[in-house]
């Protein structure tokens, strides 16, 4: 058994809770609760997707996989302990904030924090969007992130060989190294890049995938004040996006379009650029 989807993220900031509710809400089109001490973001049927709580910076806390059930887990647990990774087995308390069955926690090679969990919660109560978009997700997953990982090999290895991730695209630019790795039909649930600083780790940014262009198209207009990266389209997975800076300081990518792969005709490809057209920094 291995990971099957994006299933949360977990997000710091320096800056309040009601700021972050106010980006997710009006420029997102997300759905957002405070619960506790923590920002609760919805985009679909599940509890939440994005966790916010505050903190002395912002960036990231932790990525929720989903390993699909029990016997999953245990296996994945047997595996990772067999290789030698610390695994911690997550506490009632943990997973009722998470709204999982259960969790493990354990951290990749460049010490990324991960949840390694299944069960997550459906709510009754139905997501309705602010803005009315409507977030592709499903068997999906979330969406994707950008790891930075200073131990880029081991890392590469941990992901393929002990969470069964599949290789979809390569990048070897000059001055990027990536690796686009897939765990079900999105092209990829994580991108790892190479980070120049040995040892670290970084959320470069996390995508959203929305069902309309236009929806992008506003989310640049509404969130204009925002703007990291204007609209483009990525060669690899065909996302048409554009990049909004979070207040949390990570970018999220917010998209549409992206393919999905065919396990039985996929075949690994090099890019040399990561858009074709767009994607064009904004200085705020
Ligand atoms: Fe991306």
């Amino acid at each position: 058994m291995s990971v099957i989807s994006l299933g949360y993220i977990h997000l710091t900031t320096e800056g309040t809770l009601g700021e972050w509710k106010n980006f997710a809400t009006s420029v997102l089109g997300a759905a957002a609760v405070e619960r506790d001490d923590e920002l609760l973001i919805r985009v679909d049927e599940k509890a939440f997707r994005i966790a916010v709580t505050q903190a002395d910076s912002g960036g990231l806390a932790s990525v929720g996989l989903d390993v699909g059930d029990a016997a999953g887990l245990d296996l994945l647990r047997q595996k990772l302990a067999e290789a030698g990774y610390a695994v911690r087995e997550g506490s009632a308390e943990e997973a009722r904030r998470r709204s999982v069955i259960r969790l493990l926690h354990c951290n990749d090679p460049s010490g990324t924090p991960l949840e390694l969990f299944y069960g997550q919660t459906y709510v009754r109560e139905q997501f309705v969007s602010p803005l009315g978009v409507r977030f592709v997700t499903g068997d999906l997953g979330l969406g994707h992130v950008l790891l930075r990982a200073g131990r880029y090999d081991d890392t590469l290895a941990f992901y393929r060989d002990i969470l069964g991730f599949r290789i979809s695209d390569v990048w070897n630019g000059k001055e990027v190294t990536a690796t686009f790795l897939r765990c079900n039909a999105r092209h990829h649930s994580i991108a790892l890049r190479k980070a120049d600083d040995e040892g670290g780790f970084s959320l470069g940014h996390f995508m959203l995938q929305v069902d309309d262009v236009n929806t992008v198209g506003r989310a640049q207009e509404y969130g204009q004040e925002h703007l990291a990266m204007t609209i483009g389209r990525h060669f690899n997975d065909e996302m048409i996006s554009c990049y909004l800076r979070s207040p949390s300081g990570v970018n999220v990518e917010y998209g549409t379009g992206g393919r999905r792969v065919d396990e039985a005709t996929w075949v690994v490809g090099q890019i040399d650029a990561p858009s074709d057209w767009g994607h064009h920094p904004v200085k705020n």
